[in-house]
């Protein structure tokens, strides 16, 4: 994508072409339409209806957005940040992860299959030192599938209703401290729940939700509308904790 000011000029570009920002870069008028451009180029490129990156969608977020440049041209962005989710194997036991994602990944068409995505995602495992299969994907595209199995030979997954990819392979080597944790406590970070009992969670999770206090309103709308129980780690922190805490207490209790 040809912008008209060298991209260097408007954030630090390493030797290798590569940029990475976090949610609360120095602004710059530049800056803004070189995510605004990639993030509308990549929505489109997805056929989604709702852009993913932009300024108002990145900044001030705990998201970082990696970029890929020559000069004045920016050959591609890919943007990861962490989300609470529930995922639910094929046993139909829930659990409750917490994993880097990866949100938005986006080559220009005129460089795609050239190794461009390769190397964007490669500095991205070597900066957030963690393997591909430790990641979850939102609403990977059959592009993005063919990628991943093409470079990392993954491809094994049970499909969820939150559209959030988590390969098998991601909880390989977790089973040990997840049955120790188990045998000990219910924790924050992965609650498993018998299938019977998700309909228990989800009217917990609503009585929650009318009960809240005003200010937590809008949070909640944002849970909601990431259906089911997908959510942005930072923003929900406070409530999430809460509500998590709640429901670890209820199921202890109910179930
Ligand atoms: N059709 C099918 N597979 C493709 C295509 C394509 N048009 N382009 C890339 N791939 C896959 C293939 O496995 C390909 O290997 P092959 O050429 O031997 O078949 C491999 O990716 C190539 O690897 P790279 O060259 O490193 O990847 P590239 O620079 O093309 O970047 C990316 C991959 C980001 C998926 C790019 O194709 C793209 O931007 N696609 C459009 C937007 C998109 O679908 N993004 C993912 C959205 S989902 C999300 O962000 C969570």
């Amino acid at each position: 994508m040809q912008f008209n000011f060298l991209i260097s000029k408007c954030m630090s570009v390493n030797e290798n072409g590569m940029t990475i920002l976090n949610g609360t870069p120095q602004r710059n008028p530049c800056l803004d339409e070189l995510i605004t451009t990639m993030g509308d180029a990549s929505a489109k490129a997805q056929n989604l209806k709702q852009v993913i990156t932009s300024p108002s969608r990145f900044y001030q977020t705990d998201q970082k957005l990696y970029i890929k440049s020559e000069g004045k041209q920016c050959l591609g962005i890919l943007k990861i940040g962490k989300k609470n989710l529930f995922h639910r194997d094929l046993s139909g036991l829930v659990r409750e992860i917490q994993p880097l994602c990866v949100l938005d990944f986006y080559v220009h068409e005129s460089v795609q299959r050239r190794g461009i995505g390769k190397e964007l995602f490669e500095e991205m495992l070597r900066c957030e030192t963690i393997m591909p299969e430790k990641l979850a994907y939102d609403r990977p595209s059959p592009k993005l599938l063919g990628f991943l199995k093409k470079h990392y030979h993954l491809s094994n997954y049970i499909s969820q209703n939150n559209n959030f990819v988590i390969f098998s392979q991601y909880f390989e080597n977790r089973q040990q401290n997840s049955n120790q944790k188990l045998a000990s406590q219910t924790s924050y970070y992965q609650t498993i729940v018998t299938p019977s009992k998700m309909e228990q969670l989800g009217s917990l999770m609503q009585q929650m939700t009318i009960s809240s206090t005003k200010s937590k309103n809008q949070t909640q709308q944002q849970i909601k509308s990431q259906a089911p129980w997908a959510t942005d780690q930072k923003s929900q922190s406070n409530m999430y904790q809460t509500t998590t805490g709640l429901m670890s207490a209820q199921i202890q209790k109910k179930i």
